[in-house]
């Protein structure tokens, strides 16, 4: 067995990222470089991302964050093993740059190129930092998803439950936008938060008295604009409370129906442990909630650091290394994972 070194690419959304990996031949991670461009403020002035201009955006910057990511890793293309990048979901231009940019460097320097699932990237990210051994429960809370799933090894994976309207991630946004915080909506809400008081608004319990293990935030969503616009000129205080009261009941509602994902998963089928990614899961207030739900059932919480939560190359990397280990990569130069070659 050999290090493997790979190349990470990630642009479904709005970071340009590229990352370089080794995984050493006992499992371990070593980030050699983590290159990240938000592009917050090239939508800034929207309120929101917009598809083409994050296309546009991950053209012009591409390259210069690979080249980056290589001169920091210290590692010429051709000690690489691989080439991985995110071939969805997320939006179809920015993903079809970072695929096209990654496909050209593995065809240029003869390496196997892996696609990969966005999710896929996320649901591996704690093995990076963490001896996360299989299986676990994910939950996932992103920007554009919020599901659990049993991952049961490379691959397999079992999806519990899912958003019926709106991710996690885009509700502490809509409720940045609404208290006029601004991008990006997950960290400003948290840091308005800072200071407000959790209980002056009795907001909703999605889903309390429904089994399973499915999430909904568009109740919430219209809750806090009712409490925003029930208040005459809001203060910085009134914006602080109304920040700290969705803050707390959206983790309120990640750990209550992470509860149920709990039951179902007890050993035997399971071994408690809950690993979380995603951007949400950089939330302080949303770890503290699912930190205590782990204690009072004896679950192990792992939680990748912030900078691994948020979109990044290094986990398309290593879901890359981790694909090749279990076999996965059958065809180095089948784009899409689809048709054998000759
Ligand atoms: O995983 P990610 O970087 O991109 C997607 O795949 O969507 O997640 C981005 C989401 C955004 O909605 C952002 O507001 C949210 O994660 N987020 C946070 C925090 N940091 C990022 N939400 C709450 N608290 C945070 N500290
Ligand atoms: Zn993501």
């Amino acid at each position: 067995a050999q290090d493997l070194f790979v190349l990470g690419v990630e642009t479904s959304c709005d970071d340009t990222a590229a990352a370089i990996i080794r995984r050493r031949p006992d499992g371990s991670c070593q980030i050699l470089s983590n290159e990240v461009w938000a592009q917050h403020e090239d939508h800034a002035a929207f309120g929101g991302v917009v598809p083409e201009i994050a296309a546009r955006s991950h053209v012009e910057r591409l390259d210069s964050t690979i080249e980056k990511a290589v001169a920091v890793a210290g590692i010429a293309f051709d000690r690489l093993s691989a080439v991985a990048a995110t071939a969805g979901p997320g939006l179809v231009g920015g993903v079809m740059v970072g695929l096209t940019t990654a496909k050209a460097i593995a065809l240029a320097h003869d390496l196997p190129l892996i696609p990969l699932n966005h999710l896929e990237g996320h649901a591996l990210s704690a093995r990076m930092t963490e001896p996360a051994a299989f299986p676990y429960l994910l939950l996932l809370i992103s920007g554009g998803h919020t599901q659990l799933i049993h991952v049961k090894s490379v691959g397999d994976y079992v999806r519990l439950g899912t958003t019926i309207d709106d991710a996690a991630g885009e509700s502490f946004d809509k409720t940045a936008k609404l208290l006029g915080l601004g991008a990006p909506g997950g960290p400003m809400v948290e840091a308005a938060a800072t200071g407000g008081r959790a209980d002056r608004f009795d907001l909703p319990r999605p889903l309390a008295q429904r089994d399973g293990c499915d999430f909904s935030f568009s109740g919430l969503k219209t809750a806090v604009r009712e409490a925003a616009t029930n208040i005459e000129s809001p203060s910085g205080q009134d914006v602080a409370d109304i920040a700290a009261s969705f803050q707390h009941a959206a983790a309120r509602h990640l750990a209550q129906r992470t509860q149920k994902a709990m039951e179902i998963l007890d050993p035997p089928i399971g071994n408690r442990r809950l690993v979380v990614a995603g951007g949400v899961a950089a939330n302080c207030s949303v770890k503290n909630m699912l930190q205590k739900l782990c204690a009072a059932n004896s679950w192990q919480l792992m939680v990748p650091p912030p900078k691994y939560c948020t979109d990044n190359g290094a986990m398309i990397a290593w879901a890359g290394a981790e694909r090749i280990v279990a076999g996965m990569v059958p065809n180095p130069h089948d784009v899409m994972g689809l048709a054998p070659r000759a």
